[in-house]
């Protein structure tokens, strides 16, 4: 019944999508208007519960799901301003991400779009990332270059269409938020890593030999798992010898390696691929260092930069939302038989 009802279904260009988001320890939901609208974003986070563990324990983030999703929708929904009835579609991250967090929203979002009778439309998470930039700049189209960097991702992508990207490179061991996460475990910071590396980072200078990236030779693709072992080779060093670290220096020099080239290579690809518009998305692009320098650099080579805010390099559900509209006007529908899925391919 359900399977007929959505084959008849007639897409609207104004639709407005529910996203719900998943995948880690953030609950989320969103209302988006027409693709690039924000009507409403909520998020929930279970955050604190896992920083005694020093990361995310997938069966208290499951469980903090199962007691915040009605909440968060419901709020999403009523800041919105909008009733039940006003939803055209339900968009729902279906991986990559814990399988048990993921379930949540999926069974979720399945009820509802039943319920509703509207369609179900699955996305990758790590493409929401990526269609946050379109939430920020109303006008934004492809082709542009996207640089992502995530804690299971870092690539450098030329999105060519709406739903045609190139992957240029990408990481070829650690992912950069990843190595974040390390570093700021053997400097002693708490989880999550990445803010507080950029906190002490602050405090202190670029003044720690560590190796270079993979440059030139290494096309688009990066490394990061050499740059972390140095780290952690250079603290555990200083201690066997007695001497102090100075943790500041090391969290800063450890930032200007691990992102420095992430720049030259995005700033790189828009000379080799002639485009003129960059956009950046990902939790790694929530750093400061970050975001000043590739708009400095942008600036530079004359391109355009489109930065979604910080909140939108995070986990949210509004990108979803975002990257949701785009399969809703290709008409890429789930069926009920949707599951979630662990590590899906971004293509
Ligand atoms: N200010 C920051 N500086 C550096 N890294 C950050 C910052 N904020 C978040 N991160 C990193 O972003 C990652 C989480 O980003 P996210 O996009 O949710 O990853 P994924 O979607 O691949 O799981 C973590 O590795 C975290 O340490
Ligand atoms: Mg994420």
């Amino acid at each position: 019944m359900y399977a007929e009802k959505i084959k008849d279904y007639t897409i609207k260009k104004d639709a407005v999508i529910l996203a719900i988001e998943s995948s880690c320890d953030e609950t989320a939901a969103s209302v988006i208007k027409g693709g690039r609208k924000i009507l409403s974003s909520e998020i929930m986070s279970s955050c604190l519960e896992h920083v005694r563990f020093g990361g995310v324990v997938p069966e208290i983030a499951s469980r903090a799901h199962t007691t915040a999703i009605s909440l968060v929708v419901e709020k999403a929904i009523k800041s919105a301003n909008i009733t039940l009835s006003d939803i055209d579609a339900v968009a729902v991250t279906y991986g990559s991400g814990l399988l048990g967090a993921l379930l949540v929203g999926v069974s979720y979002a399945k009820t509802l779009a039943y319920s509703l009778g509207v369609p179900l439309i699955p996305v990758s998470h790590i493409r929401g990332h990526l269609s946050a930039a379109y939430l920020e700049n109303e006008d934004l189209k492809p082709p542009f270059i996207s640089l992502l960097a995530s804690g299971g991702h870092t690539a450098i992508i030329v999105v060519k269409d709406y739903d045609d990207y190139q992957i240029l490179g990408g990481t070829l061991d650690d992912a950069v938020g990843e190595a974040f996460d390390k570093v700021a475990r053997v400097l002693g910071l708490s989880y999550p890593g990445g803010p507080n590396v950029e906190n002490l980072a602050r405090q202190g200078a670029n003044a720690v030999k560590l190796p270079k990236m993979l440059k030139g030779e290494g096309g688009y693709n990066f490394s990061y798992s050499g740059l972390k072992t140095a780290v952690i080779n250079y603290v555990h060093g200083k201690d066997q010898k007695g001497e102090v670290v100075n943790k500041a220096d090391v969290a800063h020099s450890f930032q200007c390696s691990a992102l420095d080239i992430l720049i030259e290579k995005t700033i790189l690809a828009t000379k080799e691929y002639g485009v003129s518009t960059v956009t950046a998305g990902g939790g790694v692009v929530a750093n400061g260092y970050l975001r000043e320098n590739l708009t400095c650099a942008c600036q530079k080579a004359g391109v355009k930069l489109v930065l979604p805010p910080k909140w939108l390099c995070t986990d949210n559900a509004a990108m979803i939302g975002a990257e949701g509209y785009i399969q809703y006007q290709k008409g890429n529908f789930a069926d009920l038989s949707l599951n979630a899925v662990a590590r899906i391919n971004f293509k």
